[in-house]
C-alpha cells in the first residue's frame, strides 16, 4: 500500500517515534519531486540537500514555470509524475489540492506545507524538542498567535501524536477548527497528552516547557483585508512572556517578522532554539523518506 504524508496523523505514534529516531539510510538512486506552488527558502534546500544525501535524485519543480498555473488538473500531474519519480513532495495552496494529488499518484507524495498543514516541520519541531529536552511525551507545548493557521494544526495533531501537552491561545476570531480539535484530543487520549485552547497567551505559557509562535500572516493572505496584527499583539512572544517560564526553549518555523509574533531579544536570546530547528527540517525529512521509500 502505498503511504502519504499529508498531515501529521497520517504516521501512528509508533511511526512517529519510529522517523524522529531513526538514522536516514539510502533512497537508492530514487528521484524525488518537490514542487512549489508557494515561496520557500529552508524546505526547498533541505529537501534538495537531503535527496541529494540520501543518494537519490531531486527534482525541483517551480510551478509557475509549469502547467499547474494554468490550470492542469493535479489529477493529470500525479499521473504522469508517477511514472517518473518515486516520490511527489509538494508546497500547495487548499488540501483538496494536496489530496487530488495523492489519489492519483501511484508514489508517496509527502506535504511540504498546505494551507492547513506543516506536518515536515513538525517532525523537525518534535526533533527539537527531544534534543533539547530529552523527549516529547509528558511535555508542555504553548503556542501562541494564529491559532487557525497551518502550524497551530499541525502542533495540535503531531504533538498529541507524540503524547505532548498542547496549548493554543489565540485571539477567538483565530481560534483553532474545532474538528482538528477534537481529532487531536482523540490522539491526546491514546498517548497521554491533552489539549488546551485559550485566549489567554498566560495561562497558556504558565509552566511550560516550550514556547513556539508562527506568523500572523501566512503565505496568501498577505492582501485579504483582514487585521492581521492588532488582534495579536497580546500574544507576541516578547522578554516580558518568557520571564514566566525561564526554563523553557522557544520554537519558530521561520521566516519570522521580526518585532511582530516574535522580538530580537527572544529570536536571538538563549532560549532560542530556533536554527536548531530549522536544521533539524534537513535530518527529518531525510528520515522520513527513508521511511517511506528508503531500501
Ligand atoms: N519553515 C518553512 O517552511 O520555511 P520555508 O517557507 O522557507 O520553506
Amino acid at each position: 500500500m502505498i503511504r502519504h504524508f499529508l498531515r501529521d496523523d497520517d504516521l501512528t505514534p509508533a511511526e512517529q517515534e519510529q522517523v524522529l529516531t531513526m538514522a536516514p539510510g539510502t533512497v537508492g538512486g530514487k528521484a524525488v519531486a518537490v514542487i512549489f506552488e508557494k515561496p520557500s527558502l529552508r524546505t526547498r534546500v533541505s529537501f534538495e540537500v537531503g535527496i541529494a544525501q540520501l543518494g537519490g535524485i531531486p527534482v525541483i519543480v517551480d510551478a509557475r514555470s509549469t502547467h499547474f498555473g494554468r490550470g492542469e488538473s493535479m489529477a493529470d500531474a500525479a499521473r504522469a509524475l508517477s511514472r517518473y519519480v518515486d516520490a511527489i513532495v509538494i508546497r500547495t495552496f487548499e488540501d483538496t489540492r494536496i489530496a487530488e494529488l495523492a489519489d492519483y499518484a501511484t508514489v508517496p507524495v509527502i506535504n511540504a506545507l498546505t494551507d492547513g498543514f506543516h506536518p515536515c516541520q513538525l517532525l523537525a519541531d518534535l526533533m527539537t524538542v527531544r534534543q533539547h529536552l530529552g523527549s516529547t511525551a509528558g511535555k508542555t507545548l504553548a503556542y501562541l498567535g494564529d491559532g487557525a493557521n497551518n502550524m497551530a494544526n499541525s502542533y495540535l495533531l503531531g504533538g498529541a501524536t507524540a503524547g505532548m501537552h498542547v496549548r493554543i491561545a489565540a485571539p477567538t476570531a483565530f481560534a483553532p477548527d474545532p474538528v482538528i480539535v477534537s481529532r487531536a484530543g482523540e490522539i491526546a487520549a491514546a498517548t497521554g497528552g491533552s489539549v488546551k485552547v485559550t485566549v489567554d497567551p498566560w495561562e497558556a505559557v504558565a509552566g511550560c516547557d516550550v514556547v513556539a509562535t508562527d506568523t500572523w500572516t501566512s503565505m496568501g493572505q498577505e492582501d485579504d483585508g483582514i487585521d492581521r496584527i492588532t488582534p495579536f499583539l497580546p500574544y507576541q512572544i516578547n522578554g516580558a512572556l518568557l520571564k514566566e517560564v525561564p526554563n523553557a526553549i522557544v520554537l519558530h518555523c521561520l521566516p519570522a517578522h521580526r518585532g511582530e509574533e516574535i522580538t530580537d531579544e527572544v529570536m536571538d536570546g538563549p532560549q532560542s532554539v530556533v536554527f536548531d530547528q530549522t536544521e533539524n527540517r534537513l535530518h527529518a525529512q531525510k528520515a522520513l523518506l527513508s521511511f517511506l521509500i528508503g531500501q
